[in-house]
């Protein structure tokens, strides 16, 4: 479908808006995905890398993958994909961003009303006793420990781990009650979070995908465009922007 034959009447600024995002909105800032072609998990194995019997087996491993990450992260920037969901959020007042993301660009780019299912790549904290621990770059590849004895380790959701109750539960409760969704650069195979737009739509509400390739929610989506999303999210900003004004 042309962006120009896009109709945006049935929104207004009090329109409550999601925008769900998985790797590829930070793909064009450089930041690897996890399942395209040169993505990490075609390069390593997600069980020794993001999993509990992995951390056990070669903390340090685990603790330079992330290191190395965290580092790309910093020298990253967000792209024009995040920057122009913090235009459409001065438009659309009762919006949030729901991320799989643990890269913070999201709250760089100024978004606000972040839900990070998945985590955060710049927070740690003890595997036994979950406080969160300050550590300085020095100390991130080696294997700390916390005064209780227990293996510090980045703040992500790691295979087999829940996703914390407060987040997923505030991010499920937004996705249900929602009027626009947009869901940007996940291949929506990773749950619960493929579920979201699966939901927001049973819930009634516009669902717009945006994502180069297709994928296992293509086919419902009321709209799914085949772009990268720092190319095209702006050009559906100034569509909806003008249409609304
Ligand atoms: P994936 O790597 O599974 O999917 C990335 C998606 O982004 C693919 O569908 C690509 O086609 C798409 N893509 C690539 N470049 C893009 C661009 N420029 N614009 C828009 N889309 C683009 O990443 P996620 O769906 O985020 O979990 O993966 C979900 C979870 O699986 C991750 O959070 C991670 C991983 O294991 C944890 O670490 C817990």
């Amino acid at each position: 479908m042309m962006l120009e034959n896009m109709r945006f009447e049935r929104f207004t600024q009090d329109s409550r808006v999601v925008f769900f995002t998985g790797a590829g909105i930070s793909a064009e800032s450089g930041i690897a995905t996890f399942r395209d072609p040169d993505g990490h998990w075609s390069k390593y194995d997600p069980m020794k890398l993001a999993s509990q019997a992995g951390f056990r087996e070669d903390p340090e491993l685990v603790l330079g993958w992330y290191a190395d990450r965290r580092e790309a992260i910093h020298k990253a920037k967000p792209n024009a994909a995040h920057i122009s969901i913090s235009k459409f959020q001065k438009l659309f007042r009762h919006s949030v961003v729901i991320t799989q993301n643990v890269d913070g660009l999201h709250e760089r780019a100024g978004n606000r009303s972040i839900y990070e299912l998945h985590g955060n790549i710049h927070r740690h904290k003890c595997n036994s006793c979950g406080k969160y621990i300050e550590l300085n770059d020095m100390n991130m590849r080696i294997l700390n420990r916390c005064e209780c004895g227990g293996s510090i380790r980045p703040d992500v959701v790691w295979f087999g781990e829940s996703l914390a109750l407060e987040t997923i539960n505030g991010a499920f409760n937004a996705a249900q009650n929602c009027d626009l969704m947009f869901t940007i650069g996940t291949s929506t195979q990773i749950y619960p979070a493929a579920q979201l737009p699966f939901e927001a739509q049973k819930n009634g509400a516009f669902v717009i995908e945006i994502n180069p390739e297709a994928t296992s929610f293509s086919a419902q989506a009321d709209i799914s465009l085949r772009d990268k999303a720092g190319s095209i999210l702006p050009k559906i900003y100034e569509e909806i922007n003008a249409q609304l004004n």
